[in-house]
């Protein structure tokens, strides 16, 4: 039997005991074959290229060795009942590798932000802020560190491989998956997953990109068709990868679930064979996501390097598709190819994860923090409330979300554990499949730090009435609230749950001063924002979460973070007033029946995000871009120039504290372009002390600038009158001109 999602989690039980017991008398395995044996092979020569090594090794491989390189196992097993791998390190996969050779074994580990399912081997992974919250930075070298952290400890912990990484657009603002990815915008999303995955390969881990393409939602994830143009597509979904894949050059993309104008992603031969490999030139090889691999011959020829997990399809029955001609030989050398010349590239064959080591927490948990409070976007701060002064108050409400006990995480397969158990119910050890997990860092503690004459009381807001009657005795009110998200799953809609909005209407009522706190995956609506004074989104802040929402919050950092996601009012606004497929899949359950594919239509093409609100002229709660600071930024001097294609604005900071502006260039195409919307081409993060002001010169880069013309396939800069608009966000551009290209 195959592991799929849903018994994954009973299988773990299981194998949490079993496991540890099997391999407990070869810990002392060496991972990689003796050194002093393969040194000398030929391939070993670091200054030959990774493309020359990996030949030189696949000219030595038997058909049964390429056969064993291009599939693996997951969590341990192939199949239920089997025994664990010796060398495998339990994360969701493992790659034998080809001992006499000289190749190491692969082990694969999710590690979206942070690595995952350590607690079962009571290992420590640090919890990074959610992607969604890193992309809230915009900051290129925070991706960074954010990837570093991971590649660091999947090193330290015997990983070679994160299955990390993705970037699918946020299409769908209620997908459960969302705070994995880096938000809607290609431009921005792309530069940070693949800024992210450069980090996470500098430590000779091999990084891949996910879910490729357009698992934009969860709903139906497996069986849904999406249906969508190839100029959309390669301006919006694809774009994002392109500019991921070419920053990073990361070992592996992850093929989605889906489907996509009919065929499995997969097996996509579109996806795979024309856009990944020939157009975007990826060098490296395609896995499978999880059981999303549905064919031998279709899925190889169409693209696919590497099954996982199981044999199923690139075991025997690709053995035989060789041997008897209906795959060419040339056609496996290229797939063992692309897996041996990214372990050459990566470094994964040069440095060894033995010995292993500790995880530094202490090391993790700063750079957590660091990201977090670059991320945090402040929404709303009506009459200046904030930053509080931390001897003002003698009197504060801390309310709701478990707001004493920690910081809520993520779900599905980028759950990491928390130390020492979930801090709401430390009693269980690994974190369970959709069971929300909170990360002990406690707001009200470090807002107790912070309020030193202030008595600090907590409410936990499960009865609005009480919650309120504290707040009315408090000079301020501090409601924390959230939105538990995960995979395999995506929200109903875009209100917060149980019954909090009802909570934060409450507490607005009885307390002028009241101060709304978001820990969610995404973004909600919000029915009380005219009746609170301050608003932050803290997404999933990681395990430094308490401590930079309290730094924020008194002051000590300057909220720089910007939205990387459209905030709409209600789901009535987007593309999709329902999750598509939502309908379909609560029909079924009533009927105690599985769902039946479906198609998912993106009408909405391009115009994802704030390029939909725009065109559509709706006026968002949030626009996209968005986000305030302690200070006030001017900006003046736009210049453009046309020849070679830059602009160059100032910011000054007008305030009287240092900050960080989130500079921002979108442009609108000529008319032909038939896009009557502004597309995000540049942007930079410029660090102002008070007063100070930066002349800032930017690239207009011709590929965003470009639109993609179907019948060339091929990016087109149109001739014509473009329009350049500068400012703090997607909806305010105190600077604009003009730019003509004419070739
Ligand atoms: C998820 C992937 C994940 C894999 C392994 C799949 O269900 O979609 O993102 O990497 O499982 O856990």
């Amino acid at each position: 039997m195959k592991i799929t999602t849903r018994v994954r989690s009973l299988l773990l039980l299981g194998l949490g005991f079993t496991v540890v017991l099997l391999t407990a008398g070869s810990l002392a395995w060496s991972q990689t074959p003796e050194l002093s044996k393969t040194n000398s092979l030929p391939w070993m020569d670091r200054s030959l290229s990774p493309d020359q090594r990996a030949d030189m090794v696949l000219k030595q491989m038997t058909l049964d060795e390429k056969i064993q390189l291009v599939h693996g196992t997951g969590w341990g097993v192939l199949r239920q009942g089997d025994p664990v791998p010796p060398r495998s390190n339990l994360g969701a996969g493992f790659v034998p590798g080809i001992e006499r050779l000289g190749i190491p074994d692969i082990n694969l580990a999710d590690s979206a932000v942070g690595i995952r399912m350590a607690a079962l081997q009571s290992r420590y992974a640090t919890l990074l802020p959610s992607s969604l919250a890193l992309a809230a930075t915009w900051n290129l070298e925070a991706a960074n560190l954010f990837g570093s952290v991971i590649g660091r400890e999947l090193r330290d912990q015997g990983f070679n491989m994160s299955i990390g990484g993705g970037v699918d657009l946020a299409r769908e603002p209620r997908n459960g998956r969302g705070f994995e990815y880096a938000g809607e915008d290609p431009v921005l999303a792309g530069s940070i997953a693949g800024n992210l995955m450069k980090g996470l390969q500098s430590q000779q881990v091999m990084g891949d990109i996910k879910h490729y393409a357009v698992n934009d939602q969860e709903t139906g994830r497996s069986i849904l068709n999406v249906v969508l143009d190839k100029r959309s597509l390669r301006e919006s979904d694809l774009l994002a990868f392109q500019i991921a894949i070419a920053i990073a050059e990361p070992a592996g993309v992850m093929c989605s679930y889906n489907k996509l104008n009919g065929d499995y992603a997969c097996e996509n031969d579109y996806l795979l064979n024309q856009v990944l490999k020939k157009d975007f030139g990826f060098k490296g090889f395609v896995l499978s996501d999880w059981d999303g691999t549905h064919s031998s011959v279709n899925a190889v020829l169409n693209g696919l390097d590497m099954e996982m997990p199981g044999d199923g399809f690139l075991g025997d029955p690709l053995k035989k598709a060789i041997e008897s001609g209906q795959i060419p030989q040339a056609r496996l050398d290229d797939m063992v190819h692309r897996i041996l010349r990214s372990m050459f590239a990566t470094g994964v064959v040069d440095n060894p994860t033995m010995p292993r080591r500790v995880v530094d927490p202490f090391r993790g948990r700063d750079d957590s923090q660091q990201i977090a409070e670059q991320g945090i976007v402040l929404l709303k701060n009506a009459d200046h409330l904030l930053p509080l002064a931390a001897d003002h108050y003698k009197t504060i409400a801390v309310i709701g979300s478990h707001a004493d006990a920690g910081v809520l995480s993520g779900g599905g397969s980028a759950q990491v554990d928390a130390p020492g158990g979930n801090a709401i119910n430390p009693k269980h050890g690994a974190s369970q499949w959709q069971k929300p997990v909170y990360f002990p860092s406690a707001p009200l503690k470090y807002i107790r730090e912070k309020a030193r004459n202030a008595k600090v009381e907590y409410n936990d807001g499960s009865d609005p009435a009480a919650a309120a009657t504290l707040a009315k005795s408090s000079e301020l009110a501090i409601v924390f609230v959230n939105q538990y998200m995960c995979e395999d799953r995506d929200s109903e809609t875009l209100s917060l749950p149980e019954n909090q909005d009802a909570l934060v209407r409450a507490v607005a009522a009885a307390n002028p001063h009241s101060i709304v706190v978001l820990e969610t995956g995404g973004p909600v609506s919000m029915p009380w924002v005219k009746d609170v004074k301050a608003i932050l989104a803290a997404w999933y802040p990681g395990i430094g979460g308490g401590q930079a929402v309290a730094n924020i919050l008194f002051g000590d950092v300057n909220p720089s973070g910007k939205l990387p996601i459209t905030f709409a009012k209600t789901e009535a606004d987007l593309p999709h007033p329902q999750v598509p497929g939502m309908d379909l899949q609560t029909k079924a359950r009533a009927a105690g029946q599985r769902i039946g594919p479906f198609d998912v239509d993106y009408t909405e093409g391009v115009k994802v995000g704030y390029k939909w609100f725009e065109a559509e002229k709706k006026e968002p709660l949030f626009p996209f871009g968005f986000g305030l600071s302690y200070t006030t930024y001017n900006y003046s001097g736009l210049q453009v120039d046309e020849k070679q294609r830059q602009v160059t604005f100032s910011v000054k900071n007008a305030g009287s504290r240092a900050g960080a502006e989130i500079a921002q260039v979108y442009v609108e195409l000529p008319a032909s372009a038939n896009e009557p919307f502004n597309r995000l081409v540049a942007w930079e993060r410029i660090q102002l002390a008070p007063g100070e002001s930066k002349t800032i010169t930017l690239p207009l880069t011709p590929l965003y600038l470009s639109i993609f013309d179907e019948a060339k396939n091929d990016w087109q800069l149109l001739p014509g009158d473009y329009k350049v608009f500068v400012g703090p966000s997607s909806s305010e551009s105190p600077l604009t001109a003009n730019l003509s290209i004419h070739e």
